[in-house]
This record gives structure tokens, C-alpha cells and sequence, in this order.
């Protein structure tokens, strides 16, 4: 395995918190999980939000439970050893329309299994474990369809999520929108890899839009990307994701290991992917974009990533993902923009292409260094459309 940065970052400021314990259980929570705590489980939220906030503590316990809605100031401490089963009833997951902070109205399909949307300061700690029990929803709505996410956060800051473990989650595991300030730490998330071939579209972290976000010591295996990051575009303008650093932690199983894109409209800049492993993924590290999306991806570092049994291409950068239209077009505002990737010290082992980097005529990936790079396949390095690639210290 890859060796342990110990570096520590800290850039993540959570603001002060009240101390003062909400027990879940003084509200009326079952610790048998034989009744629903939906309720009580709300009614402790909301107690400790009439204060600005303080600690909701669960005890020890095996609890049932329809949604969880957190509030500002609210940090959720998971006693060791609970379990926290969400029940499966689809009429509990309504579709549900919000207005945030920024004056906008959002609209989920269903209410996610744990949401906090347009809140400050949140948490949510503790060695637990959170069963989506996805099964009813992967069985009767496949890709596209939606489903409920686990944990959900939308216009959001200050948010750390942090020891705890998601498994059999409907739809992605955890999904952060335009949102500032993350810090995930020690999370792991489970899925199958595989569910009857139909894929739940079960990425394990997708953050959307976001700024200034400490990934480390994550475990991830699940039936979609394991990490993927996208930055969108609204009626108000580019809303780009930078200042991200994903460090120490294992994928074992998913599509991509790291993925950047499909939506780039917005920009992706200011990325890190250091001391990772990946085992088992269908790609290592993959951008992907078209001439629909748009946006620019720049400035991405990845260094010290062992990567064994790939099934596909280690490094894989596609402008044209999705598009089978080889010839050159003009420019537009749609246009993606590739260029300042960086990867030193990639080792292991792949099925495909070792590194795959396809652009578009009109718009060459461009200024790529691959330094260090030791990762074996019976298929070598495809190039199109490029301009400026270093690999091993030879221009090509
Ligand atoms: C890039 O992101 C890191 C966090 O990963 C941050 O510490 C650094 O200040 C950012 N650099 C710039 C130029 O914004
Ligand atoms: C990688 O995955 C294989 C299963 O395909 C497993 O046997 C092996 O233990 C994994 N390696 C690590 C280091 O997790
Ligand atoms: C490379 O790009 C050119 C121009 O876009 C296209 O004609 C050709 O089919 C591409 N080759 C491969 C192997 O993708």
C-alpha cells in the first residue's frame, strides 16, 4: 500500500457550537429500532436549533427511522456501535422543494435520507452505521431514474462528516451542492459493485459545485464513481469546484477511482489527489467532458496513487465522453477547456490503455506532465488531439 501523508491540513473552521446534549432517547427515540424514531429524532433536532444549535447524541443502539432533516449549529454524535436503519417505505421520501439563502428554489425528487439545506455548522460524527436499505429502490427505478441520496447538503458551509459508515444507500452515498467548507474524514461507504447489472448509480462522495473541501482517509466500494467531483453553471453564471485535496484513502471497487466531470460547465480548478489506492475500479483517474458541457479544468494534481486490477484505462482524460463526432467544430460557449494536469508517482496495473488523453480538434487537451509512471497493461498510451504532453520526461 501507499505510504501515509502525515502532513495535516486543517482548512476547515467550524464555527462554535453550543455544547449542550440532545439526547435522542429523552425525546422519545427507540433504541430497539422495533418503533420508528422519525419523530423524536426531529423533535431533538428541533430543540437544540431553538438554541442555535447543540450536540444530538445517540446512545447505543439499533434505531428505525424515516428522514432526518439537520439544522444550523447542529453536530450529530453517533454513540459506538449504532445502527441506524432507514425504512424503505417510498411514501416517507416525498419530493420536496426548498428556498435557500441565495434566494433560489431547489427541488429534489425525494427527500434524501439525512438533508441539510441552506444551513451553517453542521456535523455529523461517530461510529455508526446508516443502512439506506436500497434494495426497494434499486429494484424498481433504474438509471435514469432517481432515487433518494443518503446524505444530502445544498448551499451549505461549515459541514464535516466524519467516522462514520454508509451502506446499500438508493442513490449517490453522499452529495454536497454548492456548498464551502467540507472537511470527510474517516468515512467509509459500501455498495455493491455490481447490482444485477443495472448499476444504482450509487457514487459514493459526488460534490457539485464547491469550494475549499479536505477529503482524507475515506474507504470507499460502490456501484458508480467513488469519488467524483463536477462544478455547474445557473442563471446567475459559472459556479466553479476549487480548492479540493483528496488524500490517504482506498477505493475498492467503483467506476472511477478520482472522477472530474461530466458536468464542467461551471470550471474545475486547484485539485489534489495524493497517497491514494485503488483496487478494482473500472478506471483510475478519469476526466471526462464534451462539446455540450462546457467549462474549464485546470490545475489538477495527482501524485502517489498505487492502482491494481484497473479494468479499463489508468489515466483517462475524454473531451469527447459521450460524443462520436470526431470532426472539428468552432468554438463556442460550450467548448471545454483541458489544460495544467499533473500526475507523478502513478504505479500499478490496468486492463486498457495505460494513459488514454483524447481532446477535441478545436480544443486540445494541453500542458499534461505524467512523471513517475509505472502503470502496466497489455495496451500503451493513445494520444488525439493534444499539444504539449510530457510522459516519463519525453515530449511526445
Ligand atoms: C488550492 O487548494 C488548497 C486546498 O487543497 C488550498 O490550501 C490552496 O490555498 C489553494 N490554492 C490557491 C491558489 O487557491
Ligand atoms: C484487491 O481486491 C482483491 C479482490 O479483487 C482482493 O483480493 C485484495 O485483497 C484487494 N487488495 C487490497 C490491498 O485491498
Ligand atoms: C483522432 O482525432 C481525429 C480528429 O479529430 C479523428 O479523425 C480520428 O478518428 C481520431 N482517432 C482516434 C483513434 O480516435
Amino acid at each position: 500500500m501507499n505510504a501515509r501523508s502525515l502532513t495535516i491540513v486543517q482548512i476547515i473552521i467550524v464555527g462554535s457550537v453550543s455544547a449542550v446534549v440532545y439526547d435522542v432517547t429523552k425525546y422519545g427515540a427507540d433504541t430497539t429500532g422495533r418503533n420508528p424514531s422519525t419523530q423524536a429524532i426531529a423533535a431533538a433536532i428541533n430543540a437544540a436549533a431553538l438554541k442555535n444549535g447543540g450536540i444530538v447524541y445517540f446512545p447505543r443502539g439499533k434505531y428505525t427511522t424515516g428522514p432526518i432533516e439537520l439544522k444550523s449549529g447542529i453536530h450529530v454524535d453517533f454513540a459506538d456501535g449504532t445502527l441506524i436503519t432507514f425504512l424503505d417505505d417510498p411514501k416517507l421520501y416525498p419530493s420536496i422543494t426548498v428556498k435557500l439563502p441565495d434566494g433560489k428554489t431547489r427541488h429534489l425528487p425525494y427527500t434524501p435520507l439525512i438533508r441539510g439545506m441552506g444551513v451553517n455548522n453542521v456535523a455529523i460524527k461517530g461510529n455508526a452505521i446508516i443502512d439506506g436499505r436500497g434494495q426497494i429502490w434499486w429494484d424498481r427505478l433504474h438509471p435514469p431514474s432517481d432515487r433518494p441520496v443518503s446524505v444530502h447538503f445544498w448551499v451549505a458551509n461549515n459541514i464535516v462528516l466524519q467516522s462514520f459508515h454508509i451502506q446499500n444507500s438508493p442513490m449517490f452515498n453522499v452529495h454536497i451542492v454548492d456548498s464551502n467548507n467540507i472537511e470527510i474524514n474517516s468515512i467509509s461507504i459500501k455498495n455493491p459493485p455490481d447490482y444485477h447489472g443495472k448499476g444504482p448509480n450509487t457514487d459514493g462522495i459526488n460534490l457539485n459545485s464547491v469550494k475549499n473541501v479536505h477529503i482524507a482517509n475515506v474507504n470507499i466500494a460502490t456501484g458508480d464513481d467513488c469519488i467524483a467531483l463536477n462544478g455547474n453553471t445557473d442563471s446567475r453564471g459559472k459556479k466553479p469546484t476549487q480548492n479540493v485535496l483528496i488524500e490517504n484513502s482506498h477505493m475498492n471497487a467503483g467506476h472511477g477511482g478520482v472522477s472530474i466531470g461530466s458536468v464542467t460547465s461551471g470550471g474545475l480548478r486547484n485539485i489534489t489527489v495524493r497517497n491514494c489506492y485503488f483496487n478494482n475500479t473500472v478506471r483510475g483517474l478519469f476526466i471526462k467532458t464534451n462539446r455540450q458541457r462546457g467549462g474549464t479544468i485546470a490545475d489538477i494534481h495527482y501524485h502517489d496513487i498505487v492502482m491494481t486490477n484497473v479494468k479499463k484505462e489508468g489515466i483517462a482524460i475524454s473531451a469527447m465522453y459521450n460524443d462520436k463526432d470526431t470532426s472539428k467544430k468552432p468554438i463556442t460557449v460550450t467548448t471545454p477547456f483541458i489544460n495544467n494536469i499533473e500526475y507523478n508517482n502513478i504505479r500499478g496495473n490496468c486492463g486498457r490503455n495505460t494513459i488514454s488523453l483524447v481532446g477535441l480538434p478545436e480544443s486540445p487537451v494541453q500542458n499534461i506532465r505524467i512523471n513517475g509512471f509505472t502503470v502496466t497493461s497489455n495496451q500503451g498510451v493513445l494520444l488525439n488531439n493534444t499539444r504539449d504532453i510530457i510522459i516519463n520526461g519525453k515530449r511526445q
